[in-house]
C-alpha cells in the first residue's frame, strides 16, 4: 500500500550569536510557505529548523556577555524558537545542535567515515574566518588599507595553525561534478549551479574537519583534544532530526530530503561539502539545494554597525505577520536580492492585500448578505465569461504546482493575482449593483461566479497569508474539513444555499501616522 508522498523540506540551523533578523525570518517563512503547501496538496510533510549552538563563533559571544556557553545558547535558541510562533510558522521539529540526539549523529556519521578512510590526521596551516566559521585560501583574500586580511565575504580571517583531522574532499569532486551532471535540479538557481560547479572544477583541497584550540563543540570520538569542524557538526543535523543513525522509520521515509533552502552565502557548504560527506559516508545526498538572495534596508546592506537591522518582529507589528509574509514573498524575485523598503511595504499592503483582494471579497460577500438572504446563491446557466473566469481560477493549483516546485513564489502570486485583478474586472463590468432591480437571476449568477472564485483564491493563499485566508474561508462558509486542495477539484464547487456570516474586513490598509 502506498501512503501520501513524503516531502522534507529543511531551514538553515541558524547561529545563536546573535538575535533573529529579518534574513533568518525569510528562509524561514519560504519553507513554511512551502510545508504548507505541500501538506495541503496531500505530501506527508517534515518540516525542520533550528539553531547550529556549537563553534567558535558562539563561544566568544558567550565569552563577550560573561556567561558559560550553555546558559547563553539556551537563551538564544529559545528567540529562535519564539520567533517561529510569532511567525505562524508550521514547522515539525526545532533541532539544537547541542542536543543528545545530535551528538550522537554526528559521532556516528564520523565514525563511518573513520572506517571508509575518508578521514586522517595532519595539522592545520592557514586562513581562518571565524565570523564565517570558514578556511580560505590566501589567494582567495584581499588587504584593506591598514593592512589587515578579509575574505570574499568581508569577514577578518586570522591566521590557524593546529592540529587538525582531514576529510578526503579532493577525491569527491569528480563524483560531485557527476552528481550535479545527473541531477539538473540539484542546485537552483541556474547562475548558482555555474558557479558551484567552477568552484568544484578548480579542483577541491582535503577538509579540516577538527579543531584542537577550544572545546565547544562535539567531541571528536575516540580523541577529547580535539572537537568537530562546526560545519560538519551542523550539517549532519538535518539527518539527526530523522533519527540517524538509526536508518529505519523517518530516515528511511524522509530522507534524502527534498530540499534545502539556505541563502546564497552558505551554498556551498550545502552543494559542496555536504553531499561530499554524505557520499564519503555511503549515504543519499539531498534531492535539491536552492539559494536565495539578501535583503538590503532602503538601498543599504544590512549590518548591525550601520544599525539598521530590521528586526522581524518590529515590522510585524506595524504592518501586521500576513502582510510581512506576503511582501516578503511577493517583491521580489525569489533567488534575487531584494531591497526592504517602507514605501514598497505600504504598495504591496494596500494596493493588492486591501484593495485588489479585501475588497473584492468584502464587496462581493456584502453584496449577498444584502441581497441573496445570506446564503450562497444559486446560479442560472453561465454565461462565456463566467465560464472564462471560473476556468480561470480552476486552472491555478496546476500552475502553482509548477512554480512552487521551482520556488517561484513571485510568479505563483503574480498568477493568483492575475485572476484576481480578472474578478475585479468582472464586477465592474457585470454590475452586480444594477442587476439587483433589473436582472435578479443574473446577479444571482453573477454573485455565485465571485464567491466560488474567492473561494479557490483564499483556498490557495493559506499557505501565505493563512490567518487571512482561513477568515476569507469562514466568511464564504469553508469549515477546516473543507479547507485542503482536495477542495480544488474542477468539478467541486460552492454550494448553494450554504448560510455565509456577514463578512468583516480581512486585510486593513496601512494608515500612516501624522508625520511620517
Ligand atoms: N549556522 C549557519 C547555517 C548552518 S546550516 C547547516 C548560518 N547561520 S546564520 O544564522 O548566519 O544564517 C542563516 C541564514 O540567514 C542564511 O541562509 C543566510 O543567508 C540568511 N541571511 C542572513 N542575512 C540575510 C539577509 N540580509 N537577507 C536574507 N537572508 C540572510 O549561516
Amino acid at each position: 500500500m502506498s501512503g501520501p508522498k513524503p516531502f522534507y523540506i529543511t531551514t538553515p540551523i541558524y547561529y545563536v550569536n546573535d538575535k533573529p533578523h529579518i534574513g533568518h525570518a525569510y528562509t524561514t517563512l519560504a519553507c513554511d510557505v512551502l510545508a504548507r503547501f505541500k501538506r495541503l496538496d496531500g505530501y506527508d510533510v517534515r518540516f525542520l529548523t533550528g539553531t547550529d549552538e556549537h563553534g567558535q563563533k558562539v563561544e566568544k559571544s558567550a565569552q563577550a556577555k560573561g556567561i558559560d556557553p550553555q546558559t547563553f545558547t539556551d537563551g538564544v535558541s529559545a528567540n529562535f524558537r519564539d520567533l517561529a510562533r510569532v511567525l505562524n510558522v508550521s514547522n515539525d521539529d526545532f533541532i539544537r545542535t547541542t542536543e543528545d540526539r545530535h551528538k550522537m549523529a554526528c559521532q556516528a556519521l564520523w565514525d563511518r567515515l573513520v572506517e571508509r578512510g575518508e578521514i586522517y590526521l595532519d595539522a592545520y596551516r592557514g586562513w581562518y574566518a571565524v565570523r564565517d566559521e570558514a578556511f580560505y585560501g590566501e589567494d582567495e583574500l584581499t588587504r584593506g588599507p591598514d593592512g589587515t586580511l578579509t575574505a570574499p565575504s568581508g569577514a577578518p580571517v586570522e591566521w590557524m595553525e593546529e592540529p587538525s583531522y582531514f576529510f578526503r574532499l579532493s577525491k569527491w569532486a569528480a563524483p560531485l561534478l557527476q552528481y550535479y551532471e545527473d541531477n539538473r535540479g540539484f542546485i537552483a538557481p541556474e547562475s548558482r549551479r555555474n558557479e558551484v560547479i567552477s568552484f568544484v572544477k578548480g579542483g577541491l583541497k582535503d577538509l579540516s574537519i577538527s579543531r584542537a584550540s577550544f572545546s565547544w563543540g562535539v567531541p571528536v570520538p575516540g580523541d577529547n583534544a580535539h572537537v568537530m569542524y562546526v560545519w560538519l557538526d551542523a550539517l549532519t543535523n538535518y539527518i539527526t532530526a530523522l533519527g540517524f543513525p538509526n536508518q529505519d522509520g523517518d530516515y528511511t521515509t524522509y530522507w534524502p530530503a527534498d530540499l534545502h533552502m539556505v541563502g546564497k552565502d552558505i551554498l556551498r557548504f550545502h552543494t559542496v561539502y555536504w553531499p561530499a560527506f554524505l557520499m564519503a559516508a555511503g549515504l543519499e545526498p539531498p534531492k535539491r539545494v536552492f539559494a536565495h538572495g539578501w535583503w538590503t534596508n532602503e538601498g543599504q546592506k544590512i549590518s548591525k554597525s550601520l544599525g539598521n537591522v530590521i528586526d522581524p518582529v518590529d515590522l510585524i507589528e506595524t504592518f501586521g505577520l500576513d502582510q510581512v509574509r506576503y511582501f516578503l514573498l511577493r517583491e521580489v524575485p525569489f533567488g534575487n536580492d531584494g531591497d526592504f523598503s517602507q514605501r514598497a511595504m505600504i504598495n504591496r499592503m494596500n494596493g493588492e492585500l486591501a484593495n485588489d483582494l479585501g475588497n473584492l471579497s468584502q464587496r462581493v460577500l456584502s453584496m449577498i448578505t444584502k441581497n441573496c438572504g445570506g446564503v450562497a446563491p444559486t446560479p442560472g446557466p453561465f454565461t462565456e465569461e463566467d465560464t472564462a473566469l471560473l476556468d480561470a481560477a480552476k486552472g491555478l493549483l496546476d500552475s502553482l504546482r509548477s512554480t512552487m516546485d521551482r520556488q517561484a513564489f513571485h510568479e505563483g502570486l503574480e498568477g493568483i493575482w492575475i485572476v484576481i485583478r480578472a474578478a475585479n474586472a468582472y464586477v465592474d463590468h457585470q454590475a452586480p449593483w444594477a442587476l439587483r432591480k433589473t436582472d435578479p437571476d443574473r446577479m444571482a449568477t453573477v454573485l455565485y461566479v465571485l464567491a466560488e472564485v474567492i473561494r479557490r483564491v483564499a483556498l490557495l493563499m493559506q499557505p501565505v497569508t493563512p490567518d487571512a485566508a482561513g477568515r476569507m474561508l469562514e466568511q464564504v462558509g469553508q469549515g477546516e474539513d473543507a479547507r485542503s486542495f482536495a477542495a480544488l477539484a474542477p468539478e467541486i464547487m460552492l454550494q448553494p444555499g450554504l448560510p455565509l456570516p456577514k463578512p468583516s474586513g480581512v486585510f486593513p490598509r496601512y494608515i500612516a501616522e501624522e508625520g511620517e
